[in-house]
């Protein structure tokens, strides 16, 4: 057996501990050797947790990546994430950031361009990107089978699903829920599509739930979006019609559906009626295919493949296997661009009251 990956985490918060786990699972090959976190004492009370005593702690990142690594986890709030992810290349690193890829679309250009210079990975943590059901989402589009994709509906809803601590507060999180859980939903529909180049957005974005003390505990420091529509346009001459909350007065924000010139694919959310769920932010419902044979307008129930139930770990997995062969990232960086850029575009498109251009630099 080869010698073990080295890796280092920053931010040792809340989703650290799903790296750590995820790591853990492939300790005959995988060792993660340190952290840093800027709380001080919240990197060695992470490892002390894990009954880690020999992994090296650290207040600063720098100091960390001082350290012989092969890749960090980057697991900071979304406001730090570009400046971590542009140290950590430039220590000649392979990097896993968690999602949202930044805070803007000007960062997610700096963060690629860094690691296209460095020739190092760089892949943004979108694990329903592992679940078997969103590879069937993939391969139903990809066969051709809907023609010609003009049209598509997403995002998510929670009736009351608005997180706490750092994502509720701009200097921290950035954005909100349309950045939180809405870079899944377009992860979702985009992957199944290759990614066409973003060209506008208008959209209307607000926080009537989060900044009222009846609805959210934190309201007096709320000061993100907890609810955002968007209509983008998309190269090819599709329309996306994005929908994202956190909470609300429905069950539901609607299906993710794709219109095709041939046929039509519909996957309810998951977890509609639940307090939490309605949101097509992970888990995928029940499918449903709409075409005419014949003349015929028939619905086909399309059987769901069973749930992989670690979606986190394969996420992690593909990062290390990725390093080992040093390359390609397993989810392409320029695909997290354009999701950057839409979310980025609502945001702008939001601020300003009226659609927006999405201008990409050449990458
Ligand atoms: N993929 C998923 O399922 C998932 C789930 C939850 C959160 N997330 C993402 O993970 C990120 C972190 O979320 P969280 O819930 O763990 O937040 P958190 O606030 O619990 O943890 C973030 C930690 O990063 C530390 N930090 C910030 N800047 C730093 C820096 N420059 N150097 C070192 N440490 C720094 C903070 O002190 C904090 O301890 C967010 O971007 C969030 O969107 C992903």
């Amino acid at each position: 057996m080869g010698k073990k990956l080295r890796i280092g985490i920053i931010g040792t918060g809340g989703i650290a501990h799903a790296h750590m786990r995820s790591y853990l699972k492939m300790a005959e090959t995988v060792e993660v050797v340190g952290g840093a976190d800027i709380i001080p004492g919240k990197a060695r009370a992470f490892f002390d947790e894990f009954g880690m005593p020999g992994a090296k702690a650290f207040e600063r990142s720098a100091d960390l990546l001082d350290m012989e690594l092969d890749g960090v986890s980057i697991c900071t709030y979304n406001s730090t994430h570009a400046e971590c992810t542009l140290e950590a290349l430039s220590a000649g690193l392979h990097v896993l950031c968690e999602k949202p890829m930044s805070v803007t679309l000007e960062e997610a250009v700096a963060m690629y361009r860094a690691a296209k210079s460095a020739g190092k990975i760089l892949t943004i943590g979108f694990q329903p990107r592992y679940d078997p059901n969103m590879d069937l989402v993939r391969e139903i589009v990809g066969s051709g089978t809907l023609g010609d994709i003009y049209y598509i509906q997403t995002g998510g809803g929670r009736r009351r699903g608005i997180p706490s601590g750092t994502f509720v507060q701009k200097k921290y999180a950035g954005v909100g829920a349309l950045a939180d859980i809405g870079c899944y939903s377009l992860d979702m529909v985009l992957s199944a599509i290759g990614y066409p180049k973003p060209l506008t957005v208008s959209a209307y974005a607000s926080n009537r739930f989060g900044t009222n003390p009846k609805y959210f505990a934190g309201a007096d420091k709320f000061d993100v979006d907890d609810f955002s529509v968007a209509l983008i346009r998309l190269e090819g001459d599709i329309a996306l019609d994005f929908r994202m909350s956190w909470a609300m007065h429905m069950d539901s924000m609607g299906d993710t559906m794709f219109f095709g010139t041939d046929a039509g694919l519909k996957i309810t959310p998951a977890g509609v009626g639940t307090g939490w769920g309605g949101a097509w932010d992970g888990t995928i419902g029940p499918m449903f295919l709409y075409s005419d044979i014949k003349g015929q307008l028939c619905e086909t129930s399309i059987p769901l493949r069973k749930p992989s139930d670690d979606r986190f770990f394969s996420k992690v997995q593909a990062f290390c296997n990725a390093i080992r062969t040093n390359g390609p990232a397993p989810i392409p960086t320029i695909q997290s661009v354009y999701n950057q850029a839409i979310v980025d575009g609502i945001y702008r498109s939001s601020q300003a009251g009226k659609e927006v251009e999405i201008a990409l630099p050449e990458l």
